[in-house]
């Protein structure tokens, strides 16, 4: 237990899963259970040897030891994410496995049926696209703002989320993703206006932001500004382990709780870790703290501090917040003269052992993480330094590809009537003209180039040279 300062009150904190696994670890039983590993008596001795011994003793799934369950939540489970909602002021919240993924495809599956419509942008997740295909539900596309200069995705305008709202009278919600991968923010207080007034819910992908409400200097959680539903990958910034997600549900929603947990108990494996949980756990419990504060506004220095630094560079330029729309400052989207971003990527790989998030044509994405230490900042401003100072004209970084996907689609057949058409795989040199029939979102950032039902045209030829074949409607 430790006294907390938040919104300038004290109170206490605790994260229960993380104290019920601990009791389980200090009273060992007898184990004749899954997993059948047994505390890491079964496994691997170097993977034992590399993951820690601990992390194997620890390996366990709901239902054991009085470590409570996740569908129906019970126990130290149901503790911890009525202390996550709180968290994030949200009526109820939900702890995903398998990732926001989980969260986006309960809520498409839970929330609307075969032929209703969804607004959302483009540049969604392949995540919302997914449960599109699974309950049957039809895009409408919003096409944001697009940021021509730097290849990225812009803001979502709320007037356009109106005029298809006007225009259609079938929407079952919508479906807004927001921060952008790069940060780029919508006035998501405007579009909850909107869909009130056509008593349409709102959901929010705030997969990059689950931050937001632990910190004054970053932009409003939707949470806070009228959407029904949002989700948050804590596994992202938030500091748990990766996959580990949270789906919350506002204070003041509109949408069917009960039909979300039913279809997310679908979603979900039957045997949740519970070291998953845990992490969800602990994060909350992290950010919550005074520590947690500390690294988070040390997270928001450090990115001051980076941008600070970049500012001084004189081919290297960074995204920063214009009119009509704002930024998060930890996501710094940076560009070099005459480099694209994927070469200014492999220069930071293989000259100075950086890894980046992200990378595509124009530019590629940092991320000043409540984990990173201010030296960590400074090494990388000292690389960009030498970058900057560097002429890379002659040296060869092998880069013939398009990599954010910005076109605007012709649709000639409903996605999911598509995704379970007959098939055939065709060489991609034949495919143009022809309608395609699956996904191609490639990780990251998981946004469309191409869907089921989609006309395949020259344009998408640049996003495709790792493919040599494509499946097509036959
Ligand atoms: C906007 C957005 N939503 C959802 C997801 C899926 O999140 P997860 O990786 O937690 O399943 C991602 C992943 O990159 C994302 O960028």
């Amino acid at each position: 237990m430790t006294n907390v300062t938040r919104n300038n009150k004290y109170t206490k904190t605790h994260a229960p899963i993380v104290e019920a696994l601990k009791k389980a670890y200090e009273n060992p039983s007898y184990q004749f259970h899954i997993p059948g590993h047994t505390k890491g008596n079964g496994t691997l001795p170097e993977f034992k040897k590399l993951i820690g011994k601990k992390a194997l003793e620890i390996d366990t799934t709901d239902e054991f030891d009085n470590l409570g369950t996740l569908h129906p939540a019970t126990g130290p489970i149901k503790e911890a994410q009525e202390l996550a909602a709180k968290a994030f002021g949200a009526k109820k919240t939900f702890f995903l496995l398998n990732g926001s993924t989980a969260g986006n495809l309960a809520l498409a599956m839970g929330l609307t049926k075969k032929g209703q419509k969804i607004i959302t942008n483009r540049n969604c997740h392949r995540s919302v696209l997914t449960g599109m295909i699974i309950s049957g539900a039809e895009p409408l596309w919003l096409v944001p703002e697009r940021f021509e200069e730097w290849g990225i995705w812009g803001n979502v305008n709320p007037e356009r989320v109106e005029e298809l709202l006007k225009n259609h009278k079938d929407v079952s919600m919508v479906w807004i993703t927001n921060p952008t991968y790069e940060g780029v923010v919508s006035d998501i207080k405007s579009i909850s206006v909107i869909c009130k007034k056509y008593n349409v819910p709102l959901i929010v992908d705030e997969a990059h932001a689950c931050l937001w409400n632990f910190n004054e200097h970053l932009p409003t959680s939707a949470l806070k500004l009228g959407a029904d539903a949002v989700v948050h990958s804590l596994h992202k910034t938030g500091g748990s382990m990766s996959q580990s997600s949270m789906l919350h549900i506002s204070e003041n929603s509109i949408l069917d709780v009960d039909s979300i947990e039913k279809a997310l108990k679908l979603m979900h494996t039957t045997s949740p870790s519970l070291i998953l949980l845990a992490s969800l756990d602990a994060a909350r419990a992290n950010l919550e703290s005074s520590r947690g504060q500390k690294l988070l506004k040390r997270a928001i220095a450090n990115a001051k501090y980076l941008r600070s630094e970049i500012d001084k560079l004189e081919h290297i330029h960074q995204l920063k917040p214009d009119f009509g729309y704002k930024t998060d400052v930890t996501k710094v989207f940076i560009k070099a003269d005459g480099l694209s971003g994927k070469r200014l990527e492999s220069i930071l790989e293989i000259d100075f052992n950086i890894e980046v998030e992200s990378a595509s044509d124009a530019g590629l994405l940092l991320l000043s993480n409540i984990g990173n230490k201010r030296s960590d900042i400074q090494y990388l401003v000292d690389c960009l330094k030498k970058i900057d100072n560097t002429n890379y004209s002659d040296i060869c970084y092998l880069e013939n590809k398009k990599h954010m996907p910005m076109l605007t689609p012709i649709i000639k057949m409903r996605l999911r009537d598509a995704f379970y058409s007959p098939k055939e795989t065709i060489p991609k040199s034949q495919a143009v003209g022809r309608i395609a029939a699956e996904i191609i979102a490639e990780c990251p950032p998981g946004i469309a180039v191409l869907l089921p039902g989609e006309l395949i045209t020259e344009n998408h030829m640049p996003y495709l040279t790792d493919y040599d074949f494509i499946e097509v409607i036959k």
